[in-house]
């Protein structure tokens, strides 16, 4: 009998500190108004500075077990997706598994940019589909405001800190992970990269002072290729998945620019509220958005117990990704 894989619970976790728009009027050259029209954005979360991202992870997996009704040693695996992991070694996986008291169980990062969360969904899939495990947890964190630069205008508006997790069983019910598609194109890596810290650029005070450890983004650039990709992932997902955009009935996808959801969302013909947006709140949060936005539809009852959710990402790499999930 072939085996599926289903979302059984789901948790998020952020900061409670907020910068609002007006809070960035007084650093940068910018206004609400801007912010407002071309993002979507109102204020997003910021970690204070005894809070790192395996902080965020530990509480969003606890939300996530709890809905699962999973004890911590029930998880036989963990994989968390982030770009601002707490050290670049060890990953911020094993620190959690330990603090959690999962066990010896296998754990690791991976890193696919804002993507990462879809591309971790389609690793938990494999991993039960083929049998090699039965109940994993999979995480988005990023604390962007860690790596931004606050002089940057067009880019420090957008990002805000985060987590969410969810734990994906052999046994359902749950939300069935369908159909996917996923890529990448590294000859577009530089319109949104840290050019520093890693074994091309390590740091050193040179590095520092180019603002090298903060995200280097060209906005614009890249706006065009995320509405394409995300457009393409959807579609491939629900040709994989053999459903119709007819029987969509939410849209969870990157919140990364309102704009760029709107776009997606018309090209799925769906209804303003067949679209989850919590951009507002969070601005940017990376590998977490999507997570955090999955929690929120879930926990408020707009994903139901027969709701067919599409999911859609894009991010640095460049990166793309869709998943098909069936409650
Ligand atoms: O997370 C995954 C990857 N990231 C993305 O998907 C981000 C995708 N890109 C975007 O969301 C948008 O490109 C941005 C929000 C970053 C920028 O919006 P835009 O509509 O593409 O603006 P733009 O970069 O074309 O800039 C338009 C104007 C420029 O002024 P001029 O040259 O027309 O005089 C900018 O200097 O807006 C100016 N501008 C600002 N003005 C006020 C840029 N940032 C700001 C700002 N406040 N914060």
């Amino acid at each position: 009998m072939s085996r599926n894989a289903y979302i059984v619970g789901t948790g998020h976790a952020v900061p409670d500190g907020i910068i609002t728009n007006a809070d960035l009027e007084k650093i940068v050259d910018t206004s609400d108004e801007w912010i407002v029209t071309r993002t979507g954005i109102k204020e997003r979360r910021r970690v204070d500075a005894e809070t790192a991202s395996s902080d965020l992870v530990a509480e969003a997996v606890l939300n996530a077990l709890d809905m699962a009704g999973w004890k911590p040693e029930d998880v036989q695996g963990i994989i968390v997706g982030t770009v601002t992991p707490d050290y670049p070694f060890p990953s911020t996986a094993a620190l959690v598994a330990d603090r959690l008291n999962m066990g010896k169980i296998p754990a690791y990062d991976f890193e696919a940019g804002c993507t990462a969360f879809i591309y971790g969904l389609i690793q938990a899939k494999a991993f039960i589909e083929s049998g090699i495990l039965d109940r994993i947890v999979v995480v988005g964190v990023d604390c962007l405001t860690r790596i931004t630069n606050w002089d940057d205008r067009s880019s420090c508006i957008l990002f805000g800190d985060g987590a969410g997790a969810v734990a994906v069983s052999s046994e359902g019910p749950g939300g069935r992970l369908g159909g996917w598609h996923w890529g990448s194109d590294g000859s577009l890596g530089e319109y949104l990269i840290q050019w520093g810290g890693g074994s091309r650029n390590p740091a050193s005070h040179e590095t520092v002072d180019k603002n090298h450890h903060t995200i280097y983004m060209e906005g614009s650039r890249i706006f065009k290729h995320a509405v394409r990709a995300m457009h393409d992932s959807c579609m491939e997902a629900l040709k994989r998945d053999g459903t119709p955009k007819k029987d969509v009935d939410l849209l969870v996808s990157h919140q990364a620019n309102l704009r760029i959801i709107d776009a997606t969302a018309r090209a799925l013909e769906l209804e303003p509220e067949q679209v989850y947006i919590n951009i507002q709140k969070y601005g940017n949060t990376s590998a977490a958005s999507i997570p955090i936005a999955l929690d929120e539809a879930h926990r408020s009852g707009a994903i139901s117990e027969s709701s067919t959710v599409v999911l859609a990402a894009f991010g640095a790499g460049l990166t793309w990704g869709g998943m098909i999930l069936h409650w």
